[in-house]
């Protein structure tokens, strides 16, 4: 009988679904996976369904995306980093950041090269890098303060390192990378000759004093960068699956050729609705970063009600909390726990690490705080159940 492909062979399902059905048999409260259970704005809805019934929207978008949404992503990036960015030659509009990010791979990477990731990282990586028949190198952060040692992020570095995928603000740990780590990132791109895929999905979700510097506009980065975000994060439209990808034309072109051979056009009423996303004023960005403010408090507080340490998150809307002092296992058996016998649902990191670093994220457990307040209240009256197991 016919087999599936090797390349494919170890990916397994992924944990997010053995999770959610726990959550739902249990009836947990599930802040296992990232999307919102919270609704997109309606103008924005508003604007999907106006582009949808214009009957001039229903038919293929141009391959690299819509005039307008080019238009809105090079003016976002201009209004937010002073970015100069050609809306012809250097935006691809993809199927959400993770075909974004695979195109970009693809088209950037070539087969037996070295791709860098600091970990633990996106579950996508890794599949992709595979699927390229590139090789994924590894730099952990270290807990609590999820930061990398400058001496393990130079010896990831070799003659075939080709690209280095960096996520900031960080999903799973909440970091947002300082201007000090950045510049030792770029200063090794540069002295290697490699391409960063910046992954900036959270870009508008920052806290406190921490801010978000596009790698991209470091000096000498932008020639060797293409930065990826998504309207999914932006907009609390995680099922709209629309995302980007921009940067130097050169590499563009890279990315753009993979691209129209992966998904060739994204949904194009989409497109319309997220350009007049894009465009909204200041005034949503911050208030969207104000609401996750409140967001972030609560489950702060949550974890403190069940005694669970955490390193408060710079950004994102993610929190990994440390369980050792509660329970005595691993990081699955203990989501497995606290699904069936708190009533609360979370993502074990196994599936953000390799097998070499797999213990680092040991004792902890990854919450999604993109829920509503009243939700996360629930969850702080349930972890206060939660007590010391051995
Ligand atoms: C770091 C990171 N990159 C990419 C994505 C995927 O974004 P999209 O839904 O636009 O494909 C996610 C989604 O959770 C993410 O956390």
């Amino acid at each position: 009988m016919p087999t599936a492909a090797s390349r494919v062979a170890t990916f397994g399902t992924t944990i997010f679904t053995e999770i959610n059905t726990l959550a739902q048999q249990h009836n947990a409260l599930n802040l296992g996976q990232g999307k919102p259970d919270f609704d997109t704005p309606q103008d924005i809805i508003m604007q999907l369904v106006r582009a949808a019934q214009s009957g001039q929207h229903n038919q293929y978008a141009p391959g690299p995306g819509t005039a307008s949404l080019c238009a809105a992503i090079v003016d976002h990036a201009a209004r937010f980093y002073s970015m100069d960015i050609d809306p012809k030659r250097g935006v691809v509009v993809t199927s959400g950041a993770t075909e974004g990010i695979f195109s970009s791979i693809l088209g950037l990477v070539d087969p037996g090269d070295e791709v860098i990731i600091i970990e633990p990282y996106y579950d996508s990586y890794v599949p992709n890098i595979i699927m390229a028949h590139a090789v994924p190198v590894y730099v952990p952060l270290h807990p609590p303060a999820w930061t990398f040692d400058p001496a393990e992020l130079r010896s990831a570095f070799s003659q075939k390192t080709r690209a280095l995928i960096l996520n900031t603000p960080q999903n799973p740990s909440g970091r947002v990378f300082t201007p000090q780590e950045l510049t030792l990132i770029a200063q090794l791109c540069i002295e290697h000759d490699v391409t960063v895929i910046a992954d900036e999905v959270y870009e508008h979700l920052i806290f406190a004093d921490a801010q978000h510097i596009p790698i991209a506009t470091l000096p000498g980065m932008f020639e060797r960068t293409v930065t990826v975000s998504s309207a999914g994060k932006l907009f609390s439209a995680t099922g709209w699956k629309v995302g980007w990808v921009y940067g130097h034309p050169e590499l563009i072109e890279g990315v753009a050729r993979a691209h129209q051979f992966v998904t060739f056009a994204v949904h194009h009423p989409t497109q319309e609705a997220i350009a007049y996303a894009l465009n909204l004023p200041d005034t949503y960005f911050a208030a969207f970063q104000a609401m996750y403010a409140t967001k972030r408090q609560l489950m702060m507080s949550a974890l403190d009600s069940g005694s669970l340490k955490y390193t408060a998150p710079q950004g994102t809307y993610f929190i990994m909390a440390d369980y050792s002092g509660v329970f005595n296992g691993t990081p699955l058996e203990f989501t497995r726990y606290l699904t069936k016998e708190i009533g609360v649902a979370c993502i074990p990191p196994e599936s953000f690490y390799s097998q070499e670093h797999a213990h680092i994220g040991h004792g902890y457990v990854r919450f999604a705080f993109c829920k509503s307040d009243d939700l996360l209240q629930q969850v702080k009256a349930r972890l206060a159940k939660l007590k010391r197991t051995f």
